[in-house]
Protein backbone atom coordinates (compact mmCIF):
# COMPACT_ATOMS: atom_id res chain seq x y z
CA UNK A 1 0.00 0.00 0.00
CA UNK A 2 1.46 3.16 -0.63
CA UNK A 3 2.34 5.95 1.64
CA UNK A 4 3.76 8.87 2.49
CA UNK A 5 6.25 9.09 5.61
CA UNK A 6 8.04 12.05 6.92
CA UNK A 7 11.62 10.98 8.36
CA UNK A 8 13.64 13.81 10.11
CA UNK A 9 16.83 13.94 10.66
CA UNK A 10 17.53 12.01 7.42
CA UNK A 11 20.83 13.28 6.46
CA UNK A 12 22.24 12.69 9.69
CA UNK A 13 23.92 9.43 11.07
CA UNK A 14 20.66 6.83 11.86
CA UNK A 15 18.62 8.84 9.80
CA UNK A 16 20.62 8.31 6.44
CA UNK A 17 20.64 4.83 6.67
CA UNK A 18 16.91 4.65 7.50
CA UNK A 19 16.00 6.77 4.60
CA UNK A 20 18.15 4.43 2.42
CA UNK A 21 16.44 1.18 3.92
CA UNK A 22 12.73 2.76 3.39
CA UNK A 23 13.48 4.42 0.40
CA UNK A 24 15.26 0.92 -1.24
CA UNK A 25 12.77 -1.24 0.20
CA UNK A 26 9.53 0.43 -0.32
CA UNK A 27 9.49 1.65 -4.37
CA UNK A 28 5.61 2.54 -3.29
CA UNK A 29 6.10 4.76 -0.48
CA UNK A 30 7.23 8.54 -0.84
CA UNK A 31 9.75 9.39 1.24
CA UNK A 32 10.39 12.71 2.71
CA UNK A 33 13.21 13.79 4.19
CA UNK A 34 13.20 17.05 6.60
CA UNK A 35 16.55 17.86 7.70
CA UNK A 36 17.32 21.27 8.87
CA UNK A 37 21.69 20.35 7.99
CA UNK A 38 22.93 21.37 10.93
CA UNK A 39 26.76 20.55 11.63
CA UNK A 40 25.79 16.90 12.29
CA UNK A 41 23.55 16.90 8.68
CA UNK A 42 25.37 15.73 5.46
CA UNK A 43 23.80 15.15 1.94
CA UNK A 44 26.58 13.37 1.15
CA UNK A 45 25.67 10.59 3.22
CA UNK A 46 22.15 10.11 0.96
CA UNK A 47 24.35 10.27 -2.73
CA UNK A 48 23.15 6.57 -3.34
CA UNK A 49 19.46 7.38 -3.51
CA UNK A 50 19.39 11.15 -3.76
CA UNK A 51 17.63 10.28 -7.11
CA UNK A 52 15.26 7.95 -6.57
CA UNK A 53 11.78 8.53 -7.70
CA UNK A 54 10.18 7.77 -4.35
CA UNK A 55 12.65 10.32 -2.25
CA UNK A 56 12.40 14.36 -1.89
CA UNK A 57 14.69 16.18 0.52
CA UNK A 58 13.19 18.89 2.25
CA UNK A 59 15.93 21.39 4.17
CA UNK A 60 14.24 23.10 7.05
CA UNK A 61 13.99 23.65 10.96
CA UNK A 62 11.60 21.34 13.07
CA UNK A 63 11.06 24.17 15.30
CA UNK A 64 9.75 26.74 13.07
CA UNK A 65 5.88 25.98 13.27
CA UNK A 66 4.58 27.37 10.97
CA UNK A 67 6.83 25.97 8.13
CA UNK A 68 5.88 22.63 10.02
CA UNK A 69 2.34 22.93 9.46
CA UNK A 70 2.83 23.89 5.97
CA UNK A 71 5.10 20.63 4.82
CA UNK A 72 1.92 18.58 6.64
CA UNK A 73 -0.72 20.63 4.74
CA UNK A 74 1.89 20.15 1.39
CA UNK A 75 2.27 16.09 1.94
CA UNK A 76 -0.41 14.83 3.82
CA UNK A 77 1.79 12.26 5.76
CA UNK A 78 0.49 9.45 6.78
CA UNK A 79 3.25 8.57 8.92
CA UNK A 80 6.18 10.32 10.95
CA UNK A 81 9.28 8.62 11.88
CA UNK A 82 11.09 11.70 14.08
CA UNK A 83 14.78 11.28 14.45
CA UNK A 84 16.05 15.08 14.44
CA UNK A 85 17.81 16.12 16.93
CA UNK A 86 20.68 17.54 19.01
CA UNK A 87 22.49 14.48 20.20
CA UNK A 88 25.78 14.55 21.42
CA UNK A 89 26.07 14.63 25.46
CA UNK A 90 29.22 16.66 25.27
CA UNK A 91 27.65 19.21 23.33
CA UNK A 92 24.38 19.57 25.53
CA UNK A 93 26.27 19.99 28.19
CA UNK A 94 28.19 22.88 26.63
CA UNK A 95 24.68 24.39 25.10
CA UNK A 96 21.22 23.17 26.39
CA UNK A 97 19.18 25.49 25.37
CA UNK A 98 19.66 24.17 21.37
CA UNK A 99 18.97 20.50 22.74
CA UNK A 100 15.65 22.18 24.77
CA UNK A 101 14.88 24.31 20.86
CA UNK A 102 15.17 20.97 18.70
CA UNK A 103 14.43 18.09 21.21
CA UNK A 104 11.51 19.27 22.94
CA UNK A 105 10.06 22.39 21.28
CA UNK A 106 10.90 20.85 18.24
CA UNK A 107 8.92 17.61 18.68
CA UNK A 108 6.09 19.33 20.02
CA UNK A 109 5.98 21.35 17.18
CA UNK A 110 6.04 17.91 15.05
CA UNK A 111 2.68 16.65 17.33
CA UNK A 112 1.00 19.39 16.97
CA UNK A 113 1.24 19.70 13.47
CA UNK A 114 0.65 16.02 13.04
CA UNK A 115 -2.68 16.37 15.48
CA UNK A 116 -3.92 18.65 13.39
CA UNK A 117 -3.36 16.90 9.99
CA UNK A 118 -5.02 13.61 11.21
CA UNK A 119 -7.78 14.94 13.45
CA UNK A 120 -10.91 12.71 13.05
CA UNK A 121 -8.57 10.53 10.78
CA UNK A 122 -6.15 8.72 12.90
CA UNK A 123 -6.57 5.29 11.46
CA UNK A 124 -3.19 3.75 9.75
CA UNK A 125 -1.88 7.08 10.55
CA UNK A 126 1.61 7.00 13.29
CA UNK A 127 3.73 9.06 14.98
CA UNK A 128 7.25 6.95 15.34
CA UNK A 129 9.28 8.57 17.81
CA UNK A 130 13.31 7.72 17.81
CA UNK A 131 14.40 7.92 21.36
CA UNK A 132 17.25 6.34 23.37
CA UNK A 133 18.13 4.38 26.35
CA UNK A 134 20.03 7.54 28.20
CA UNK A 135 16.62 8.45 29.69
CA UNK A 136 16.71 5.77 31.70
CA UNK A 137 19.88 7.08 33.92
CA UNK A 138 22.61 4.99 34.89
CA UNK A 139 22.74 1.49 36.09
CA UNK A 140 25.26 0.06 38.33
CA UNK A 141 27.51 -3.06 38.13
CA UNK A 142 24.43 -5.74 37.45
CA UNK A 143 20.99 -5.14 35.64
CA UNK A 144 19.48 -4.17 31.92
CA UNK A 145 17.32 -1.32 30.96
CA UNK A 146 13.29 -2.86 30.76
CA UNK A 147 10.81 -0.99 28.55
CA UNK A 148 9.03 -0.29 32.11
CA UNK A 149 12.21 1.14 33.92
CA UNK A 150 11.55 4.23 35.55
CA UNK A 151 13.07 7.51 33.45
CA UNK A 152 16.22 8.90 35.40
CA UNK A 153 17.79 11.34 32.57
CA UNK A 154 21.01 12.91 33.88
CA UNK A 155 22.79 14.81 31.47
CA UNK A 156 21.24 17.59 29.34
CA UNK A 157 21.01 15.68 26.49
CA UNK A 158 18.73 13.19 27.89
CA UNK A 159 16.41 15.41 29.70
CA UNK A 160 15.41 16.55 26.56
CA UNK A 161 14.98 13.38 24.81
CA UNK A 162 13.55 12.19 28.08
CA UNK A 163 11.00 15.36 27.96
CA UNK A 164 9.94 14.52 24.19
CA UNK A 165 9.01 11.03 25.03
CA UNK A 166 6.73 12.02 27.54
CA UNK A 167 5.47 14.70 24.87
CA UNK A 168 4.49 11.94 22.60
CA UNK A 169 3.05 10.13 25.26
CA UNK A 170 1.16 12.60 26.83
CA UNK A 171 -0.33 13.08 22.98
CA UNK A 172 -1.43 9.47 22.73
CA UNK A 173 -3.00 9.79 26.14
CA UNK A 174 -4.52 12.99 25.20
CA UNK A 175 -5.51 13.71 21.80
CA UNK A 176 -5.36 9.93 20.52
CA UNK A 177 -2.58 10.44 18.71
CA UNK A 178 -0.90 7.01 17.43
CA UNK A 179 2.46 6.81 18.33
CA UNK A 180 5.53 4.36 19.01
CA UNK A 181 8.65 4.80 20.59
CA UNK A 182 11.90 2.90 20.43
CA UNK A 183 14.81 3.30 22.27
CA UNK A 184 18.06 2.06 21.41
CA UNK A 185 21.69 1.87 22.46
CA UNK A 186 24.61 3.21 21.15
CA UNK A 187 24.65 2.86 17.66
CA UNK A 188 27.88 2.70 15.80
CA UNK A 189 28.80 2.50 11.78
CA UNK A 190 29.69 4.12 8.51
CA UNK A 191 28.15 7.80 8.85
CA UNK A 192 28.49 8.61 12.00
CA UNK A 193 29.76 12.11 12.82
CA UNK A 194 33.23 12.22 14.54
CA UNK A 195 32.41 14.00 17.93
CA UNK A 196 31.30 10.06 19.07
CA UNK A 197 34.27 7.90 20.64
CA UNK A 198 34.20 5.63 17.38
CA UNK A 199 34.80 7.70 14.46
CA UNK A 200 36.33 10.54 16.47
CA UNK A 201 38.68 7.53 17.41
CA UNK A 202 39.10 6.10 14.21
CA UNK A 203 40.19 9.55 12.60
CA UNK A 204 42.48 10.58 15.66
CA UNK A 205 44.15 7.19 14.58
CA UNK A 206 44.62 7.60 11.44
CA UNK A 207 46.49 10.69 12.02
CA UNK A 208 48.69 10.00 14.53
CA UNK A 209 46.83 12.19 17.30
CA UNK A 210 46.11 11.43 20.78
CA UNK A 211 42.91 9.12 22.10
CA UNK A 212 41.51 11.26 24.63
CA UNK A 213 39.89 8.39 27.21
CA UNK A 214 37.47 10.22 29.61
CA UNK A 215 38.07 9.49 33.38
CA UNK A 216 39.46 5.91 33.78
CA UNK A 217 37.79 4.09 30.65
CA UNK A 218 35.65 1.90 32.33
CA UNK A 219 32.15 3.24 31.84
CA UNK A 220 30.19 0.52 30.01
CA UNK A 221 28.04 0.77 26.66
CA UNK A 222 26.00 -1.41 24.24
CA UNK A 223 26.74 -1.42 21.20
CA UNK A 224 24.87 -2.09 18.11
CA UNK A 225 25.43 -1.04 14.34
CA UNK A 226 23.43 1.17 13.05
CA UNK A 227 21.90 -0.79 10.34
CA UNK A 228 20.37 -3.42 13.13
CA UNK A 229 18.76 -0.08 14.38
CA UNK A 230 17.66 0.48 10.51
CA UNK A 231 16.33 -2.81 10.40
CA UNK A 232 14.18 -2.10 13.96
CA UNK A 233 12.98 0.60 12.69
CA UNK A 234 11.49 -0.88 9.98
CA UNK A 235 9.73 -3.79 12.03
CA UNK A 236 8.52 -1.65 14.68
CA UNK A 237 7.00 0.85 12.06
CA UNK A 238 4.99 -2.11 10.39
CA UNK A 239 4.82 -4.34 13.60
CA UNK A 240 4.58 -1.84 16.86
CA UNK A 241 1.22 -1.63 18.88
CA UNK A 242 -0.23 1.48 18.86
CA UNK A 243 1.04 3.06 22.72
CA UNK A 244 3.85 0.68 22.85
CA UNK A 245 7.81 1.22 23.52
CA UNK A 246 10.45 -0.91 22.66
CA UNK A 247 14.05 -1.15 23.63
CA UNK A 248 16.56 -1.81 20.94
CA UNK A 249 20.08 -2.88 21.84
CA UNK A 250 22.71 -5.17 20.95
CA UNK A 251 23.33 -7.40 23.59
CA UNK A 252 26.98 -6.03 23.53
CA UNK A 253 28.06 -4.71 26.66
CA UNK A 254 31.98 -3.27 26.78
CA UNK A 255 33.61 -1.13 28.86
CA UNK A 256 35.15 2.13 27.08
CA UNK A 257 39.18 0.70 27.15
CA UNK A 258 38.32 -3.00 26.11
CA UNK A 259 36.38 -1.35 23.10
CA UNK A 260 38.91 0.74 22.53
CA UNK A 261 41.67 -1.49 22.24
CA UNK A 262 40.07 -3.98 20.30
CA UNK A 263 39.63 -0.95 18.24
CA UNK A 264 43.43 -0.18 18.35
CA UNK A 265 43.90 -3.70 17.04
CA UNK A 266 41.77 -3.67 14.03
CA UNK A 267 43.15 -0.38 13.34
CA UNK A 268 47.01 -1.45 13.22
CA UNK A 269 46.12 -3.98 10.82
CA UNK A 270 43.51 -2.13 8.43
CA UNK A 271 46.49 0.42 8.64
CA UNK A 272 49.21 -2.19 8.37
CA UNK A 273 51.27 -0.71 11.52
CA UNK A 274 53.33 -2.09 14.30
CA UNK A 275 50.97 -3.77 16.74
CA UNK A 276 50.47 -1.75 19.82
CA UNK A 277 50.90 1.91 17.47
CA UNK A 278 47.36 2.86 17.94
CA UNK A 279 47.13 1.82 22.07
CA UNK A 280 50.20 4.10 22.27
CA UNK A 281 47.77 6.83 21.76
CA UNK A 282 45.45 6.33 24.52
CA UNK A 283 45.52 9.58 26.90
CA UNK A 284 43.01 9.66 29.84
CA UNK A 285 41.98 13.14 30.24
CA UNK A 286 39.06 14.60 32.35
CA UNK A 287 35.97 13.08 33.02
CA UNK A 288 32.75 13.98 31.44
CA UNK A 289 31.03 16.08 33.86
CA UNK A 290 27.75 13.72 35.32
CA UNK A 291 29.12 10.67 33.53
CA UNK A 292 26.41 7.62 33.31
CA UNK A 293 28.58 4.87 34.27
CA UNK A 294 26.85 1.92 32.15
CA UNK A 295 24.19 1.76 29.61
CA UNK A 296 22.77 -1.76 28.77
CA UNK A 297 19.60 -2.83 27.09
CA UNK A 298 17.02 -5.55 27.55
CA UNK A 299 15.84 -5.82 23.90
CA UNK A 300 13.98 -9.18 24.52
CA UNK A 301 10.46 -8.12 23.94
CA UNK A 302 11.59 -6.77 20.40
CA UNK A 303 13.25 -9.86 20.09
CA UNK A 304 10.53 -11.97 21.15
CA UNK A 305 7.60 -10.14 19.59
CA UNK A 306 8.78 -9.38 16.05
CA UNK A 307 11.83 -11.80 15.98
CA UNK A 308 14.49 -8.74 15.71
CA UNK A 309 18.03 -9.81 16.54
CA UNK A 310 21.36 -8.24 15.48
CA UNK A 311 22.68 -9.47 12.44
CA UNK A 312 26.09 -8.89 13.09
CA UNK A 313 28.87 -9.66 15.59
CA UNK A 314 30.69 -6.30 17.05
CA UNK A 315 34.33 -7.62 15.69
CA UNK A 316 32.65 -8.20 12.38
CA UNK A 317 30.82 -4.89 12.40
CA UNK A 318 33.81 -3.00 13.77
CA UNK A 319 35.78 -4.40 11.25
CA UNK A 320 33.09 -3.45 8.41
CA UNK A 321 33.19 -0.03 10.20
CA UNK A 322 36.51 0.51 9.67
CA UNK A 323 36.67 -0.36 6.53
CA UNK A 324 34.33 2.35 5.55
CA UNK A 325 35.84 4.97 7.18
CA UNK A 326 39.55 4.44 5.43
CA UNK A 327 37.68 4.05 2.33
CA UNK A 328 35.59 7.42 2.78
CA UNK A 329 38.65 9.93 3.93
CA UNK A 330 37.22 12.72 1.63
CA UNK A 331 34.11 12.05 3.17
CA UNK A 332 35.80 12.31 7.12
CA UNK A 333 38.11 14.92 5.81
CA UNK A 334 35.40 17.29 3.91
CA UNK A 335 33.63 17.33 7.92
CA UNK A 336 36.89 18.00 9.83
CA UNK A 337 38.10 21.18 8.24
CA UNK A 338 36.56 24.02 9.48
CA UNK A 339 34.02 24.28 12.16
CA UNK A 340 35.08 21.13 13.49
CA UNK A 341 38.19 21.96 14.34
CA UNK A 342 37.31 24.70 16.72
CA UNK A 343 34.61 22.29 18.09
CA UNK A 344 37.71 20.23 19.05
CA UNK A 345 39.87 22.85 20.36
CA UNK A 346 37.49 23.54 23.02
CA UNK A 347 36.25 20.19 23.75
CA UNK A 348 40.07 18.63 24.17
CA UNK A 349 42.28 21.48 24.96
P1 LIG B 1 22.91 13.00 14.34
O1 LIG B 1 23.36 14.11 15.24
O2 LIG B 1 23.92 12.27 13.54
O3 LIG B 1 21.83 13.55 13.32
C1 LIG B 1 20.80 14.42 13.69
C2 LIG B 1 20.17 14.99 12.42
O4 LIG B 1 19.11 15.87 12.82
C3 LIG B 1 21.14 15.82 11.57
O5 LIG B 1 21.01 15.48 10.21
C4 LIG B 1 20.70 17.25 11.83
O6 LIG B 1 20.95 18.12 10.72
C5 LIG B 1 19.21 17.08 12.05
N1 LIG B 1 18.65 18.17 12.88
C6 LIG B 1 19.15 18.65 14.05
N2 LIG B 1 18.39 19.66 14.48
C7 LIG B 1 17.38 19.80 13.59
C8 LIG B 1 16.26 20.67 13.52
N3 LIG B 1 16.05 21.62 14.44
N4 LIG B 1 15.40 20.53 12.48
C9 LIG B 1 15.61 19.58 11.52
N5 LIG B 1 16.67 18.74 11.55
C10 LIG B 1 17.54 18.85 12.57
O7 LIG B 1 22.08 12.04 15.28
P2 LIG B 1 21.99 10.44 15.29
O8 LIG B 1 23.09 9.91 16.10
O9 LIG B 1 21.77 9.97 13.93
O10 LIG B 1 20.65 10.26 16.16
C11 LIG B 1 19.37 10.27 15.51
C12 LIG B 1 18.29 10.07 16.55
O11 LIG B 1 18.49 8.83 17.20
C13 LIG B 1 18.29 11.13 17.65
O12 LIG B 1 16.96 11.41 17.98
C14 LIG B 1 19.00 10.44 18.81
O13 LIG B 1 18.56 10.96 20.04
C15 LIG B 1 18.59 9.01 18.61
N6 LIG B 1 19.53 8.00 19.10
C16 LIG B 1 20.85 8.03 18.74
C17 LIG B 1 21.71 7.02 19.17
C18 LIG B 1 23.17 6.98 18.79
O14 LIG B 1 23.91 6.14 19.27
N7 LIG B 1 23.65 7.86 17.91
C19 LIG B 1 21.21 5.99 19.98
C20 LIG B 1 19.86 6.00 20.34
C21 LIG B 1 19.03 7.00 19.88
O1 LIG C 1 23.12 5.33 24.48
C1 LIG C 1 22.64 5.98 23.35
C2 LIG C 1 23.38 7.29 23.17
O2 LIG C 1 24.69 6.94 22.75
C3 LIG C 1 22.73 8.21 22.15
O3 LIG C 1 21.47 8.61 22.61
C4 LIG C 1 23.59 9.45 21.91
O4 LIG C 1 23.02 10.25 20.89
C5 LIG C 1 24.97 9.01 21.49
O5 LIG C 1 25.81 10.13 21.36
C6 LIG C 1 25.56 8.02 22.51
O6 LIG C 1 25.87 8.69 23.75
P1 LIG C 1 27.26 8.43 24.52
O7 LIG C 1 27.53 9.60 25.37
O8 LIG C 1 27.27 7.08 25.14
O9 LIG C 1 28.26 8.37 23.23
P2 LIG C 1 29.72 8.96 22.98
O10 LIG C 1 30.19 8.39 21.69
O11 LIG C 1 29.77 10.43 23.15
O12 LIG C 1 30.56 8.31 24.16
C7 LIG C 1 30.64 6.91 24.32
C8 LIG C 1 31.47 6.66 25.57
O13 LIG C 1 32.83 7.06 25.30
C9 LIG C 1 31.04 7.48 26.78
O14 LIG C 1 31.22 6.72 27.96
C10 LIG C 1 32.00 8.67 26.78
C11 LIG C 1 33.29 8.08 26.22
N1 LIG C 1 34.11 9.03 25.43
C12 LIG C 1 33.52 9.75 24.44
C13 LIG C 1 34.25 10.64 23.69
C14 LIG C 1 33.58 11.45 22.60
C15 LIG C 1 35.47 9.16 25.71
O15 LIG C 1 36.01 8.47 26.59
N2 LIG C 1 36.20 10.04 24.97
C16 LIG C 1 35.64 10.81 23.97
O16 LIG C 1 36.36 11.63 23.35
Amino acid sequence: MSKTILITGGAGFIGSHVVRLFVNKYPDYTIVNLDKLTYAGNLENLRDIENSENYIFEKGDIVDEGYIKSLFTKYAFDGVIHLAAESHVDRSITNPMEFIMTNVVGTVNLLNAAKNAWKGNEEGKLFYHVSTDEVYGSLGDTGLFLETTPYDPQSPYSSSKASSDHFVRAYGNTYGMPFVISNCSNNYGPNQFPEKLLPLFINNIRNGKALPVYGDGKFTRDWLYVVDHAIAIDKIYHDGKNGETYNIGGFNEWTNIDLIKVLCKQMDIALGNEAGTAEGLITYVKDRPGHDKRYAIDANKLKNEMGWEPSLQFEEGLAKTIAWYLANEEWMDNITSGDYQNYYKEQYS
